[in-house]
């Protein structure tokens, strides 16, 4: 029941808590966000639609659409004092490292949305960072590869917002590419809430506390950022890269299933799931659409990929492990399609997932029985015992 500790000696116990917003079931492979299938989310809405159903609960009529995108749009630029910010980190700094500063920074920026005892201040840091982080996903993106930063254009939709401010250049106009606008889009759906994961729970537990929405955003960045976690889209398209070749899939077939060898397959395997993460349905489909429009044929990475998976699916040992692939294991290959360096995918992810990790803040900070978390333990060290002086021992 809610509140229940469960505990689990993989030191993955995890407190049950009661949420309205994403339902997962594990074994029938199925997502819902407040109740509509992820599949018809994916082929009929749109990322922003799906960042007011996650945060109101109900899809938007024509009118709410209109004045929630004309206030997200008019939130995406940053304070211009945020600009130096980033000049503090070395070039190659990780786009990741980039956020986790830039975005736990924002209370220092951003002082009247900071108090969470105040609805209005609650709702308005909520807007700030869904605008804001594709922005600041972008500015570190710019950074790293010593390109000026590009501003925020109130004319684009979101996703080719997003994709402006990453590839444009001051020298020439950018035009974004429709289908890919709408590939990236699908990909921010795909990834948007997912439950009680790792970096949601430890944004709820931080805002347990009454922290400022912005420095537990951060803390979702920094959780998030694992590579069994949303690291793994960066992990997995470096482990197809040293594969390499479709002959080489059984060499690392056998290191995932060698206990002695630290290898997995990564973009395989889920807490959750043991049928297939319906995201990486949607998200094979979209690879094959996406490399199709770009021109690419006989991608040696999809190719591996999709081989990897036939292979893993008929292995005893992936079957009987109930391992299929997850949100991770095709992305890397759109984003890379798109232009991305691999270092980009796992900022991508945050910037999607933020409106989840929000919107599950939002339903944690506004219960009024709420209490600060406070996971216990089993313990098995020593039992009591007196001091003994350093001679003595
Ligand atoms: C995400 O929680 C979420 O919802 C997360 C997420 C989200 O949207 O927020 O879905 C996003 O994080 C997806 C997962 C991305 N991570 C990876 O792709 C990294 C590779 N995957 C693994 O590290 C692993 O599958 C985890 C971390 C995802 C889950 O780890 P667990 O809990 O150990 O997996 P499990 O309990 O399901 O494992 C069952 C068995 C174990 O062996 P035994 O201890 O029973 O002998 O399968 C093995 C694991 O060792 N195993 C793998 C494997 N994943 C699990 N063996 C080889 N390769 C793998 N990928």
């Amino acid at each position: 029941e809610a509140g229940v500790f469960t505990y689990d000696p993989g030191f993955t116990s995890t407190a049950a808590c009661e949420s309205t917003i994403t339902y997962i079931d594990g074994d029938q492979g199925e997502l819902l966000y407040r109740g509509y299938p992820i599949e018809q989310l994916a082929e009929k809405s749109h990322y922003l639609e799906v960042c007011y159903l996650l945060l109101n609960g109900e899809l938007p009529d024509r009118e709410q659409m209109e004045t929630f995108e004309r206030t997200v749009t008019r939130h995406t630029m940053v304070h211009e004092q945020m600009h130096n910010f980033f000049r503090g980190f070395r070039r190659d700094a990780h786009p990741m490292a980039t956020m986790v500063g830039v975005v736990g920074a924002m209370s220092a920026f951003y002082h009247d949305s900071t108090d969470v005892t105040d609805p209005r201040q609650r709702e308005v840091a909520s807007f700030r960072l869904v605008a804001k982080l594709p922005t600041i996903a972008a500015m570190a993106y710019k950074y790293s590869i010593g390109q000026p930063f590009v501003y925020p254009r109130n004319d684009l939709g979101y996703a080719a917002n997003f994709l402006h401010m990453c590839f444009a250049v001051p020298a020439e106009p950018y035009h974004v590419p429709p289908e890919l606008a709408t590939a990236m889009d699908r990909i921010m759906m795909l990834h948007a809430d997912h439950e009680q994961n790792a970096s949601t729970s430890t944004v709820r537990l931080a805002g347990s506390s009454g922290a400022n929405p912005f420095a537990c955003i951060a803390a979702g960045i920094a959780c998030l950022w694992g590579p069994a976690h949303g690291g793994a889209n960066q992990a997995c398209l470096e482990m197809l890269r040293q594969i390499g070749s479709v002959d080489r899939i059984p060499e690392f077939i056998a290191r995932a299933k060698d206990k002695n060898d630290p290898f997995r397959l990564m973009g395989f395997g889920h807490r959750v799931y043991k049928n297939f993460d319906p995201r990486a349905k949607v998200m094979k489909q979209s690879a094959d659409e996406v490399l199709d429009l770009l021109g690419i044929h006989n991608n040696p990475t999809l190719q591996v990929a999709k081989e990897l998976e036939r292979i893993a699916l008929e292995d005893d040992y992936f079957v009987s492990k109930k391992l299929y692939p997850n949100v991770d294991f095709y992305s890397g290959i759109i984003l890379e399609a798109m232009g991305f360096p691999t270092s980009m995918f796992t900022p991508i992810f945050a910037l999607s997932r933020t409106v989840g990790w929000i919107s599950q803040w939002k339903e944690m900070i506004s219960d009024p029985s709420g209490r600060i978390g406070r996971p216990r333990q089993l313990y098995t060290g020593a039992p009591a015992r007196d001091y003994v002086e350093v001679d003595n021992r």
